[in-house]
């Protein structure tokens, strides 16, 4: 290991990484995007697809993922040029930083909405067993273009801030704090939800696969939303990785964030689905969906405008971790190019998005007749990252850490120089790199994007 690599900062504790880890992948994707699309996708039979594109796809591909950045100790770009210095590889790098501003333009919107519907929660406007009160509020917030971009730069300034505090104290102590109580959080809503009298009718939904309502695209939304849901393929986990300590044991720290993950994802579901069913929604309302739905199911319970409030600052805590991830790609970047400090690299990324944002926040507004291939800003932002780029990069992770790093060097990043005993599991990972997860992400893609 160099000086310059030692001296870098990173996680200071076992806890720090796994939370910090967890908190990346856990947020809107589970609370906002999970729901909504499991909606669109027939319930249980996206949720099936969805659970085999994590196992198959995502869970090998964050394990590489973060292997590379903690072999390299860089940043997203960093880590290739340090791995395979003198080739190509740095591109993918570069189209990773490209995908957290694309996702970081829409995702800053929408925590946006969710800020704005703690306030109105907490100030009783959303008080109506009426569902259509939460609608008229969704409506009318997305349609005004100076308070979407007030909120959405509110956001910016705030997560800027904490990352002017660094790794340890800025990612690691804030994680660590928001994890255990989002938990406690979403438990308690749950519990609420499971009360209401549809509430059978939403868990079957959510249980029961309906095969009828996958097509094509249906596959591809699930496969994109697995790579969101890890963080993965775009250099948020390499950067993260290039925290990890030494002693980190990364097979399994990524497996426990999958699982964690993933029951998030479910409790949102559990908390959404009944209240879908009980107050006459469509499952398939899109991305408005959290949104009026919740008014009407809280409204209608003792304490409800406290649960209400609890549940969007619930769903606000859920997603600074991981935009403090997202926002770490182009600052660990620019900072470790050397052609600027830390706190002016995170000064230079809140600018950048503020305006890089204002085509995605206005796509409910002023620029909704503005299209590109049929899709406003907001959406062509979300499928390029999550259903081209993160798909992209992960089928180059796969390719580089299976038949360019090969079994032996990666079984010996992974068990810390053989202190760990993850040989059979290196065993079962390399294969599924070298040929199953690729094929199977590059069979989607391109069926996805019509190619054949
Ligand atoms: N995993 C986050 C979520 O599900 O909300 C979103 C995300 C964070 C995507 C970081 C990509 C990323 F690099």
């Amino acid at each position: 290991m160099t000086a310059a690599v030692q001296r870098r900062e990173g996680f200071a504790s076992r806890l720090g990484v796994l939370t910090a880890t967890l908190g990346s992948a856990v947020g809107l994707g589970n609370i906002w995007k999970f729901p909504y699309m499991t909606g669109d996708g027939g319930g249980a039979a996206f949720l099936l697809i969805y659970l085999l594109a994590t196992l198959l796809v995502g869970l090998p591909i964050m394990i590489g993922e973060i292997m590379l950045g903690r072999s390299a100790r860089s940043n997203a770009v960093g880590t290739w040029k340090r791995l395979a210095p003198g080739s190509h590889w740095y591109l993918v790098g570069a189209a990773g930083v490209l995908a957290a501003f694309l996702i970081m333009a829409f995702y800053t919107d929408v925590v946006g909405w969710v800020f704005t519907f703690i306030v109105k929660a907490a100030s009783g406007e959303l008080n109506a067993v009426d569902p259509k009160v939460g609608e008229a509020a969704f409506g009318a917030m997305v349609s005004n273009p100076w308070h979407s971009l007030f909120w959405q730069w509110g956001v910016l300034i705030l997560v800027g801030s904490i990352l002017l505090g660094g790794v340890a104290k800025g990612i690691e102590k804030t994680t660590k704090i928001l994890m255990p109580v989002l938990f406690i959080m979403l438990l308690a809503v749950c519990v609420r939800s499971l009360m209401l009298p549809g509430a059978g009718e939403g868990l079957s939904f959510l249980f029961k696969p309906d095969f009828s309502k996958v097509t094509v695209d249906v596959v591809l939304n699930a496969m994109g939303l697995a790579f969101f849901k890890l963080s993965i393929g775009m250099g948020t986990m390499m950067t993260y990785g290039s925290y990890f300590r030494d002693d980190a044991d990364i097979p399994f720290v990524t497996a426990r964030v999958m699982l964690a993950d993933l029951l998030v994802s479910l409790l949102a579901g559990i908390a959404i689905f009944p209240a879908v069913f009980s107050y006459g929604f469509t499952p398939a309302a899109g991305p408005g969906l959290l949104f009026m739905t919740m008014p009407a199911v809280f409204s209608s319970l003792p304490f409800g405008q406290f649960f209400m409030t609890m549940f969007f600052l619930l769903t606000g805590v859920a997603t600074i971790g991981a935009m403090l991830s997202l926002f770490e790609v182009p600052v660990a970047l620019f900072a470790g190019s050397g052609l600027l400090g830390r706190k002016p690299a995170v000064i230079v990324t809140t600018i950048a998005l503020a305006v890089f944002g204002v085509p995605a926040t206005l796509s409910f507004s002023t620029m909704a007749d503005v299209t590109l291939f049929g899709k406003n800003a907001f959406d062509l932002y979300d499928f390029l990252s999550s259903n081209v780029i993160l798909p992209v990069g992960g089928i180059c992770i796969c390719l580089y850490t299976g038949w360019i790093w090969g079994r032996e060097r990666a079984q010996e990043a992974l068990s810390n120089a053989g202190t760990l005993a993850n040989a059979a599991l290196v065993r079962v990972w390399h294969p599924l790199v070298c040929f199953v997860t690729p094929l199977l992400v590059v069979l989607v893609l391109l069926r996805g994007l019509k190619v054949f």
